[in-house]
């Protein structure tokens, strides 16, 4: 596998392999010093990012190279030039490129088009890097194994339910999407691609409707903010409205199993998709989750430059 364009993507053995990896760039993240010595990284963002960021440039540096950062209107693709010949030029001259941008399939084609490794730094369909701190830190509370346990994702049906959805699937966990019926549940395709990979693996996606229902038990309850990057200001109202009983209020931690974190990609806005008390509380497991989006981003890297990850067969 060349790329990460998306989370779908990703085998089981890929995902052991990097959170592997993942865990040693944890204890120090010099053990790989060498690899992008003299070389860089270029990483294009079309949308603001404060993690995915400073992970992405420090995860570089602690390889030994330099991060390359460019603004969605830094680069001639703005002006027309195509994704195929821009990907054509920063092949030439980066070892990798991580882009955070809108549609998915401009994503897919510069992965198409590069001969470097492309990682996908957020789109509006997924978020791969994303995915994988979320699991370094879970199992970093629970250990590997996960039966017994759901994992439950509440609020919208958006790009980090897409990675949650996946990357729980590839794991063999039982994953929760609870949303809002209509617009904002995770699109069928969305589902239908999670629970072929989960069956496979010895999992289960189940999406519901009813965050008490969904809560119950779990092991984690993890959210996102209700407004993601891009969506129309003229449904905001409409959107909060329909996301509020989903917030994850102290009454909803309560339902969760009794050992329960709480868990947030960040940005955060607390009194509405989190209580304060809750991602401010004992539960919430937030800053180890955000630390280990370097050791994640350095773990993929080292191992797309490398040419070690294999991708799954579908
Ligand atoms: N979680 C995340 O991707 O954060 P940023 O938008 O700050 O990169
Ligand atoms: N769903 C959010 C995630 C931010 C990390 C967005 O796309 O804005």
């Amino acid at each position: 596998m060349k790329d990460l364009l998306r989370t779908e993507h990703l085998s089981r053995a890929d995902v052991e392999l990097l959170l592997s990896t993942a865990t040693e760039f944890a204890k120090d993240p010099t053990t790989a010093a060498n690899t992008l010595a003299h070389k860089t990284v270029a990483i294009y963002m079309s949308k603001p990012s404060t993690r995915t960021r400073l992970a992405t440039e420090t995860a570089v540096a602690h390889l030994g190279g330099t991060p390359v950062f460019l603004r969605g209107d830094d680069l001639q693709i703005g002006r027309g030039e195509t994704i195929a010949d821009t990907a054509r030029i920063v092949s030439q001259f980066c070892s990798a490129l991580l882009i955070r941008t809108f549609a998915q399939s401009d994503v897919d084609e510069l992965g198409a088009n590069a001969t470097i490794p492309v990682i996908n730094g957020l789109t509006d369909y997924d978020h791969p890097t994303q995915a994988l701190a979320d699991w370094l830190t879970i199992r970093e509370t629970f250990g590997s194994d996960v039966s017994g346990r759901k994992f439950v994702y509440l609020g919208d049906g958006n790009n980090v339910t897409t990675a949650w959805l996946m990357m729980g699937a590839i794991l063999g966990a039982h994953v929760v999407a609870a949303t809002p019926e209509g617009k904002w549940a995770p699109n069928k395709e969305v589902v239908d691609l999670a629970s072929t990979i989960a069956s496979r693996n010895g999992g289960s996606i189940e999406v519901l409707h009813d965050a008490r229902v969904a809560a119950k038990e779990a092991s984690v309850l993890y959210t996102d903010v209700w407004m993601s990057m891009g969506d129309p200001e003229s449904e905001r109202r409409e959107k909060e409205k329909a996301l509020a009983p989903f917030a994850v209020t102290e009454e909803l931690m309560n339902l969760a199993s009794k050992d329960s974190i709480f868990m947030h990609c960040l940005p955060a806005h607390r009194g509405e998709e989190v209580a304060a008390s809750v991602i401010d509380g004992p539960r919430s497991v937030i800053w180890r989750e955000a630390f280990h989006r370097r050791t994640t981003i350095q773990s993929i890297i080292y191992h797309l430059v490398r040419g070690e990850l294999q991708g799954s067969s579908k």
